[in-house]
């Protein structure tokens, strides 16, 4: 059983009811989050809160929570819950009001969250990805749950035996369809850098931290599909994935086809952080 939260109160997840004529399911005007939370600790809890707000504020929802109050209530859930190992999904939306684009004048946001249990070790298997062109929208910073475009190439991935579609927008690679990238090459170690085409994940920005501690050089540089395609290694990241080796791509094996030696050096680096902040060394 799930206890998950509708605008100010817990209630089982079974048991929440929302209006057809909410605008996040007539026009996906929202805006969502995922927090892992590693043995009732939640992971980088401020970065996900500030990113939540940045989103809010791109898309003109009131943040009616504040700071404060969305800790309050992701740490409250996280303990009804249990605590252990979880991912939160946090999603707002502009509120339920009579079908019209525009936005509706004194509605209130509608405020949801709920939590999974996750494995305490996702061992991190290695996964196939394919190429696809990106056919998103120009603001994937924001991170809107108007997910189609990712919905669609995931599906094309999983249709071609693949797990992941890495995307090429205007012949440079912009992310997965759910993940960050990082590729290794004659280059060194490189990531795309933020832009409106890509979502600036919590996940990615750790990694470069972590590369920086560790005197790994790690550059935020522009990669072309050649680049990408002559990858001697290509990681994806995300909260609930960690770090994650491609080892083919489009059916061709990525370096050697195993997990590389860079992959394993960092994949070690987020281990230890990530038994550092159960520890409660870090946040
Ligand atoms: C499109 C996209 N890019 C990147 C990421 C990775 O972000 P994070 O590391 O914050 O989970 C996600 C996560 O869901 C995503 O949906």
């Amino acid at each position: 059983m799930t206890v998950a939260y509708l605008n100010g109160e817990f209630q089982q997840l079974e048991d929440i009811r929302i209006s057809p004529l909410d605008r996040g399911f007539l026009f996906a005007d929202g805006v969502y989050e995922v927090i892992p939370v590693y043995s009732g600790r939640l992971f980088r809890a401020d970065a996900h809160l500030q990113r939540l707000e940045r989103s809010l504020a791109a898309i003109r929802i009131e943040d009616s929570l504040g700071r404060d109050g969305w800790h309050a209530l992701v740490e409250e859930l996280v303990e009804r819950n249990g605590g252990g190992y979880q991912a939160l999904y946090l999603q707002v939306t502009r509120g339920a009001a009579p079908r019209d684009h525009a936005f509706p004048a004194g509605v209130s946001p509608t405020v949801f969250a709920m939590t999974r249990t996750i494995d305490s070790d996702p061992h991190s298997p290695a996964l196939h990805a394919v190429i696809r062109p990106d056919i998103r929208w120009s603001r994937c910073d924001i991170k809107s749950v108007a997910l189609l475009g990712n919905v669609l190439l995931r599906q094309e991935a999983q249709d071609a035996g693949a797990a992941e579609a890495i995307m090429i927008r205007d012949g440079v690679l912009t992310e997965g369809t759910a993940t960050n990238v990082f590729v290794v090459g004659g280059d060194g170690l490189r990531t795309p850098p933020k832009s409106a085409h890509i979502l600036g994940g919590i996940t990615r920005d750790l990694l470069i931290e972590l590369c920086h501690d560790a005197d790994i050089d790690c550059r935020e540089e522009p990669i072309t599909e050649a680049e990408l395609r002559g990858a001697e290694e290509i990681w994806v990241t995300s909260s609930t994935k960690e770090v994650v080796p491609v080892v083919r791509l489009d059916g061709d094996p990525v370096g050697a086809g195993v997990p590389g030696p860079q992959w394993q050096r960092v994949h070690g680096l987020f281990q230890d952080f990530k038994r550092r902040l159960v520890r409660g060394d870090v946040d």
